[in-house]
């Protein structure tokens, strides 16, 4: 079978967080089973610079967007015999400084740009040799692909169309824009109501996704129920609760060839769980390049995120102020960009306690490796979240995850109270600094209990995440929207 991933980001070309990991290791495991995968995404700048082993092909076209007729070209690599990349050529929509937006403002034309991309997506489903039986869509950014391909078969005879799947990485970006942003799509006026794109009189490209998928997927089983409440829904849990029954969650895997603390080029020094002293020497190589004291005995915890009110910083920054006000013995790094007001409390917070807290704003993801392999504990207090890669992150490089029991967080760690056995990390409830702070003193005491804080980083270090497990649902999913 042949399947195509439709993607606005994928790593290692092109990243602002977890979809793009997920979207590339899950395309090499899907390749790895023996399936034949195509993925697009868009041709963004420098990235023909960065990765030469990208093409350019001779393969050219147009599609109108609104009035105009906009032109295109696909650029290919193979990195395996049946894994191809198909990257979109479009210099004025693609070759800016930023994926979505510059200085915290999206750019204005986002919806062309990603109209744009689902109609690349479609060129390749309907023109490709062996086209693909499956297009798997990833987010509001491909949303719009299973309704354009229902009219392309209905109004200008494409007679076997791909079945399509669409993926919710994240339900609060939804891609909503003025309703006449429908006219960019050339789809007919009368297919824009409640029913497909339509909400609270916008056009809203993931509720499109939602309403004319074949099958929907959330990246937990947990968040795949959460969001059926109006809690964790974002306004689209009644049209979730009505789709119930083509709605399923399967959790994200980690990319072992990547985060292999065994091989990992970005640490100064290897390690695995039956030989740790490597990680004595990440944490002090980290604690050096972050500027704080060099201390084996003060643990040190970390945090890498996109700094939003999903990601629960300011938690963080409450908690961490208060417990240092306190003379607790520990230390924080941290590694985020994003909300001005967020990157500058920790700023302040690293500048009142320069010898506890040490703050990176940025995006560095060899950085990203080094902290997860230097930190002894990775604070994860999430408003929200679908599934979560940096608690699987620091699970196996032996930084014990303390996460809100929320989304893939809950499905992903194992809090002694549930199961001592296998337990891998700490767990707390309330949305709150109190039960944060309470968590983190939890840790505290862990510290000083080497053989139980040994026996949780064990468990989490040899827990399996491998996208082996998880792809295999995948394929048993598209195996049955092809069988409908
Ligand atoms: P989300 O996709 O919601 O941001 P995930 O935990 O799924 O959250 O994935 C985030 C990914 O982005 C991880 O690979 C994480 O290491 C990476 N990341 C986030 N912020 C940064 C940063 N400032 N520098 C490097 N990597 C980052
Ligand atoms: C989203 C979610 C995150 C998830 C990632 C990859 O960005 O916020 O929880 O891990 O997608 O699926």
């Amino acid at each position: 079978m042949h399947v195509l991933l439709a993607t606005s980001e994928l790593n290692p070309y092109s990243k602002t967080g977890g979809l793009a990991d997920m979207v590339s290791a899950l395309a090499r495991a899907l390749a790895g089973t023996g399936l034949q995968v195509s993925v697009v995404t868009p041709l963004y700048r420098g990235m023909t610079k960065t990765f030469p082993g990208i093409e350019p092909t001779s393969w050219r076209w147009d599609v109108p967007i609104g009035d105009s007729l906009v032109d295109g070209r696909f650029h290919c690599q193979k990195p395996s015999p049946n894994l191809t990349l198909w990257f979109v050529e479009q210099a004025e929509f693609f070759d800016r400084p930023g994926l979505y937006g510059e200085v915290g403002r999206d750019y204005a034309d986002n919806s062309a740009r990603f109209i744009f991309l689902s109609r690349a997506a479609l060129i390749l489903a309907r023109h490709l040799p062996e086209p693909p039986k499956v297009v798997h869509c990833h987010d509001w950014q491909t949303g719009l692909i299973p309704i354009l391909a229902r009219h392309d078969q209905l109004r200008t005879g494409w007679t076997q169309p791909p079945r399509t799947i669409f993926t919710v990485h994240n339900l609060a970006f939804q891609g909503s824009f003025p309703a006449a942003s429908w006219g960019l799509t050339g789809l007919p006026s009368d297919w824009l109501h409640l029913e497909s794109a339509l909400h609270f009189q916008r056009v809203n490209f993931l509720k499109a996704g939602l309403t004319q998928a074949q099958a929907i997927t959330t990246v937990s089983p947990n968040y795949a129920r959460e969001i059926l409440t109006p809690e964790y829904g974002c306004g689209l849990e009644g049209l979730l609760l009505k789709r119930y029954n083509d709605l399923g969650g399967i959790l994200n895997g980690v990319d072992y060839e990547e985060w292999n603390s065994a091989s990992d080029p970005a640490l100064p020094a290897s390690f695995s769980a039956q030989d740790l002293s490597g990680k004595a020497t990440c944490k002090a190589a980290l604690q050096r390049e972050m500027g704080l004291p060099e201390d084996s005995g003060v643990p040190l915890f970390a945090n890498i995120s996109r700094l939003t009110d999903q990601k629960g910083s300011a938690l963080i920054i409450q908690t961490l102020r208060s417990l240092v006000d306190a003379g607790e013995s520990l230390q924080f790094v941290l590694l985020g960009s994003g909300d001005r007001a967020l990157e500058n409390a920790f700023g302040d917070l690293a500048k009142r306690f320069p010898t506890q807290v040490a703050a990176r704003i940025g995006f560095d993801p060899a950085l990203s490796h080094r902290i997860e392999a230097g930190a002894d504990f990775y604070l994860m207090p999430s408003r929200f979240e679908p599934c979560g890669l940096n608690q699987l992150y620091s699970l196996r490089y032996g930084a014990i995850p303390i996460v809100r029991a929320i989304g893939g967080l809950q499905d992903s760690v194992v809090d002694p109270r549930d199961n001592a056995a296998q337990a891998t990390g700490i767990k707390f409830t309330a949305y709150s600094a109190a039960a944060l702070h309470k968590a983190i003193l939890k840790a505290l005491a862990l510290w000083k209990e080497p053989a139980w804080l040994q026996h949780l980083r064990h468990n989490g270090m040899t827990a399996d995440f491998s996208w082996e497990k998880h792809s295999a649902e995948y394929v048993a999913l598209y195996e049955s929207v092809c069988r409908e």
